[in-house]
């Protein structure tokens, strides 16, 4: 019985992380374009169980050529194929917020499950769903936390008094495991959206902030609006400094300008998302759930 992770070249390096911490032998998908734009897709090397690396940041394109992966891994013999998303997308639709609207958490679960046995992700984005099984129950699901590994990139330099501030409701359970460990006060806002980049948030006990430095936690940076307004909240409260951590930084490098420009001194994530502002690799966490999860299949 062998294991194997397969990966696209650009991302061989975040994939051999997580081949090393496994001890799994690694191989790249062959790929290649036709003039069209359609995607040829080839698997050199056979194995019985099949991690499937791809981030899925910016996903349209990435997810039909995953189709074509599992499809190619099964007709090698492939009996077990198991995606290994780190960012997950398309999960925030998770209702029609307004009628018509398609569902994308509902569509893009059930497609994976349609056709990978397992999934590895970090940190999705669920607050209205359960789990990703309440959509799709035969999905076997490993969830990795990017809390632990956020915290521990923290923990050399965290400044006396910090505080750590998630900007909204949702993010209270997820500021509060990476400012646990380290021992520091969290403030935890509230937000409402009006649009891609509008929002409006107040932060109940802000006055704690002044005169001290300041964290900001969030699951994911997607435009930065979020973190740009609670920023100017925390300056005005006082806070002597703001920068801010991620599990999944999405920022176009404009947004990231605005973010400097709005006062926020540093921005830091892990590699679930490749970008300047990767500062932690996921791979050991990632490692430890694909064990915890499928130990007995890995050889
Ligand atoms: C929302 O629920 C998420 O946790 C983030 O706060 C949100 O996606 C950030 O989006 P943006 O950076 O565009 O404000």
């Amino acid at each position: 019985m062998t294991a194997a992770l397969y990966y696209f070249d650009d991302e061989a390096d975040a994939a051999n992380r997580l081949g090393a911490a496994l001890g799994m032998a690694c191989h790249a998908i062959d790929r290649r374009q036709f003039p069209d734009g359609e995607s040829l897709i080839r698997i050199t090397e056979p194995a019985t169980t099949a991690f499937v690396y791809r981030s899925l940041f910016q996903p349209n394109d990435k997810l039909v050529e995953l189709l074509l992966v599992a499809s190619a891994l099964r007709d090698r013999g492939v009996a077990r194929v198991i995606l290994v998303a780190p960012y997950l997308a398309y999960m925030r639709q998770d209702v029609a917020f307004l009628p018509g609207q398609a569902v994308s958490q509902r569509v893009i679960t059930q497609l994976i499950a349609d056709h990978f046995d397992g999934l590895v992700t970090v940190d999705p984005h669920l607050h209205r769903t359960p789990s990703l099984e309440a959509i799709a129950p035969q999905l076997q699901v490993a969830y990795v936390s990017a809390a632990g590994t956020l915290a521990e990139m923290l923990r050399p330099d965290i400044a006396p008094g910090t505080i750590m501030v998630g900007p909204d409701g949702e993010s209270r359970p997820w500021v509060e495991s990476v400012a646990k460990p380290l021992g520091c006060n969290v403030l935890v806002g509230e937000k409402v959206r009006f649009g891609d980049r509008e929002v409006e948030l107040t932060v109940p006990g802000i006055e704690q902030v002044a005169g001290r430095p300041v964290i900001l936690v969030d699951d994911m940076i997607s435009t930065g609006g979020t973190l740009l307004k609670c920023t100017a909240l925390l300056q005005a409260a006082g806070a002597t400094w703001v920068e801010a951590v991620t599990a999944h930084c999405l920022a176009s490098d404009d947004d990231l300008a605005q973010l400097a420009l709005g006062g926020i001194q540093r921005v830091r994530a892990t590699d679930t998302v490749a970008g300047v502002t990767v500062a932690a690799a996921i791979a050991p966490a990632l490692a430890t759930a694909i064990r915890e999860k499928w130990g007995s299949l890995l050889a």
